[in-house]
């Protein structure tokens, strides 16, 4: 089997302020420092990319956006190109994630644009996909995971997923507490591993697949533990730097 680094990304969200991005940074940076076995990234809020940056400069934590424009530069007033990302050290960014789809409006079509100008730009795209609660209730989770997929393999390609990772995020779990079983999201994880690997059975087995929706420090450990997950996209935990740590440390 192949051993695929774990990854523990931070999603601040629409969260933090100046003065608080410093110690969450500090507090962060301290618990890596004592040794954790994953990858560890933060998404901060746009404006404040430079100043965690500049915090996270000569650390293992890598730098993440929460989304990006599908286009390169130009008349996009309030849009940010994939190009500035790279600018400021970015080495990740979240597309798709189902708040840009549910709240936003992002399409497949739209997601899968955000992918390629990520990924055309040299940037980590963390792909977002998810089922809401009406697709489990009617057995679509597969055909509605399968279609955020496929729509972004077409556009894409294949070969854009060695370097991309993919996050996934029943949208019933996302800041409500209800965490998805480790059984549950191993199932979908090895679907979405699955539908890659129709494609490229070596991007697919490289793959890192996230899990995210209410992932604590007191439950990351048994989903972690799962054969296709290998990591976790984080909200409302990350905010705080030990419940933060304490997820990072139960990567293995
Ligand atoms: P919570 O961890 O707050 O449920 O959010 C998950 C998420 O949406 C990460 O992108």
């Amino acid at each position: 089997m192949t051993r695929r680094q774990p990854l523990v990304a931070a999603n601040w969200k629409m969260n933090g302020a100046l003065q608080t991005v410093r110690p969450l940074i500090a507090g962060v940076l301290a618990g890596v420092a004592d040794g954790i076995p994953a990858e560890v990234a933060i998404c901060p809020p746009f404006v404040y990319l430079p100043e965690v940056g500049r915090a996270l400069q000569g650390s293992r934590v890598a730098l993440g956006a929460q989304n990006v424009s599908e286009h390169a530069a130009g008349a996009h007033t309030g849009e940010i190109a994939a190009a500035m990302l790279m600018d400021l050290g970015c080495k990740y960014v979240i597309v798709g994630h189902s708040e840009r789809r549910h709240i936003y409006g992002e399409t497949n079509v739209i997601v899968a644009g955000k992918f390629v100008s990520a990924s055309r730009a040299g940037l980590i795209p963390i792909l977002c996909v998810g089922e809401e609660l009406s697709d489990r209730e009617a057995g679509q989770t597969e055909e509605v995971v399968a279609n955020q997929l496929d729509a972004v393999i077409q556009a894409a390609g294949i070969g854009s997923f060695a370097a991309a990772v993919v996050a996934y995020e029943p949208v019933w779990a996302i800041g409500t507490g209800k965490v998805a079983t480790p059984d549950q999201a191993q199932q979908v994880h090895a679907f979405i591993r699955l539908r890659l690997a129709r494609h490229d059975t070596g991007i697919a087995d490289r793959l890192r697949i996230l899990y995210g929706g209410s992932v604590k420090a007191g439950n990351a450990k048994e989903l972690f533990a799962m054969a296709d997950i290998d990591g976790g996209l984080i909200g409302g935990a990350s905010l705080q730097a030990e419940e933060f740590i304490g997820i990072c440390r139960a990567a293995e």
